[in-house]
C-alpha cells in the first residue's frame, strides 16, 4: 500500500502560494467572497500550475538518477520553460524540443528556456503525435550514449501535484470565516484537474469544482481527467476514493473556436482584472477561465453564501509573446469607437 507520503518529491515549493481576495472585483459585481489562489506567482521562474507537478516528475527522475530532462511542448510551452528552470535547480541537464520552426518567433518564446541553461531543438511544423515520438526518439539516442534520461510529463504523477494543492487550499480555508466551495480551473488535457479532484475526494468533497474547457469538447475533457484521476488513485493505493462524473461541473462555452483560439471574453477578462486588481492573465488559459468566472460571479449564478475561488495557472510569461490578441478588445480605450469594441468594465 503506498501513499502520498512515500511517493518521491523533490520539493520546489516550500509554502502555500497566496490567497488573494478579489475585492475591487466583489464591489463591482455587488457579489461577495470572491477569490484568487495565484500559483502564478511562485519563488521559481515566475511560477505556474507545472511546477507543482515537477515536484513528482523531478522526484521519480533523481529515484532512477536520471541525468538528463527531457520535454517536449510549442514555443510558448510554460511545461518547457518551468522543467528548465527546475532541472537547472536540481543539477540536471534539459533538452527541450519545441514542435515549431526555428524561426525568430519560435527562439524568442524559448527565450527563458535557453536562459536557465537548457539545450532547446526546433522539430519543425510536426504534429503532436509526431512531437512524442521524436521525444522518445531522443531519449533512446542519449540512453544509447550512456545517459540516463528522464521524460517529463507523466500525467497521473504529475497530478499528484494538485492533490497536495487541493490539500492546500482547503488548509487555508479554514482561516475564513466562510470557506471556499467553488473552485474554477482551466479544462485542458487533464493532469492539474484530475489530480485537483483526487485531492477534493480524498478531503471528502468540501469543494464544488468548476472547469472551463479551453481545448476539448465535454466528452474528451472528462474521459481524460477520469482516466488520469483513476491513474494517480492507483499511485497511491486510493482506488477506493472512485472518480463520481457529477462531482465536476463542466463549462463549455468559453473556449471559442478551439485551444488557443483568442475570443472577446477571455480577452475583455484579461483587461477587466489587469484594470481593476493589477493582475496579469493570458489568453490560452487563464482568459478563458477568469471570463467564466467572471461572468458567473456577475450574474450571481451561484449564491452568495457559498464563495468562489478560481486558481491562475500561471503561464503569464507568454502573455509578452501574444501581441497579436486584442484583436476583438481594443488595448487602447481611445479606439472604442474606431474598432467599435465594447467596455471592458461593462
Ligand atoms: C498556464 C497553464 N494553465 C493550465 C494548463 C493546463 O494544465 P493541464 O495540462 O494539467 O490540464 C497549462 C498546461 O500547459 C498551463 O500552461
Amino acid at each position: 500500500m503506498t501513499r502520498l507520503s512515500e511517493i518521491p518529491r523533490y520539493e520546489l515549493l516550500d509554502q502555500p502560494t497566496l490567497l488573494q481576495r478579489l475585492q475591487r472585483t466583489e464591489t463591482a459585481l455587488h457579489r461577495p467572497g470572491l477569490y484568487v489562489k495565484r500559483d502564478d506567482l511562485m519563488a521559481i521562474a515566475l511560477g505556474g500550475n507545472k511546477l507543482r507537478s515537477l515536484e513528482y516528475w523531478l522526484g521519480a527522475a533523481r529515484q532512477m538518477r536520471a541525468d538528463i530532462l527531457l520535454v517536449a511542448g510549442t514555443a510558448l510551452s510554460n511545461l518547457c520553460r518551468l522543467t528548465a528552470a527546475a532541472a537547472s535547480m536540481a543539477g540536471l541537464e534539459c533538452l527541450v524540443l519545441h514542435n515549431a520552426p526555428n524561426d525568430a518567433a519560435a527562439r524568442r518564446a524559448s527565450y527563458l528556456s535557453r536562459i536557465f541553461g537548457a539545450s532547446v531543438r526546433y522539430l519543425g511544423s510536426i504534429n503532436e503525435r509526431e512531437r512524442t515520438q521524436r521525444l522518445r526518439e531522443a531519449a533512446s539516442e542519449l540512453a544509447r550514449q550512456g545517459r540516463r534520461p528522464y521524460i517529463v510529463g507523466e500525467p497521473a504523477l504529475g497530478a499528484l501535484g494538485y492533490l497536495r494543492a487541493a490539500e492546500e487550499l482547503s488548509g487555508q480555508c479554514r482561516e475564513l470565516k466562510t470557506p471556499i466551495r467553488h473552485v474554477f480551473l482551466p479544462g485542458s488535457m487533464g493532469t492539474t484537474e484530475a489530480g485537483f479532484l483526487l485531492g477534493n475526494a480524498l478531503l471528502g468533497y468540501p469543494f464544488e469544482i468548476h472547469l472551463v474547457s479551453v481545448e476539448y469538447h465535454e466528452a474528451e475533457l472528462r474521459e481524460r481527467v477520469r482516466t488520469i484521476y483513476q491513474a494517480a488513485a492507483a499511485l497511491i493505493s486510493a482506488e477506493r476514493v472512485t472518480y463520481d462524473d457529477n462531482r465536476v461541473r463542466c463549462h463549455m462555452g468559453f473556449r471559442g473556436a478551439g485551444y488557443g483560439q483568442p475570443t472577446p471574453e477571455a480577452e475583455r477578462a484579461i483587461l477587466t482584472f489587469a484594470r481593476t486588481e493589477g493582475l496579469l492573465l493570458e489568453p490560452i488559459y487563464s482568459g478563458k477561465t477568469f471570463a467564466c468566472f467572471l461572468e458567473l460571479a456577475g450574474a450571481q449564478q451561484l449564491p452568495a453564501s457559498e464563495p468562489m475561488c478560481i486558481i491562475h495557472t500561471g503561464g503569464v510569461p507568454s502573455l509578452f509573446d501574444q501581441f497579436e490578441c486584442f484583436d476583438t478588445v481594443p488595448l487602447d480605450p481611445s479606439d472604442k469607437a474606431r474598432r467599435g469594441g465594447s467596455d471592458v468594465r461593462g
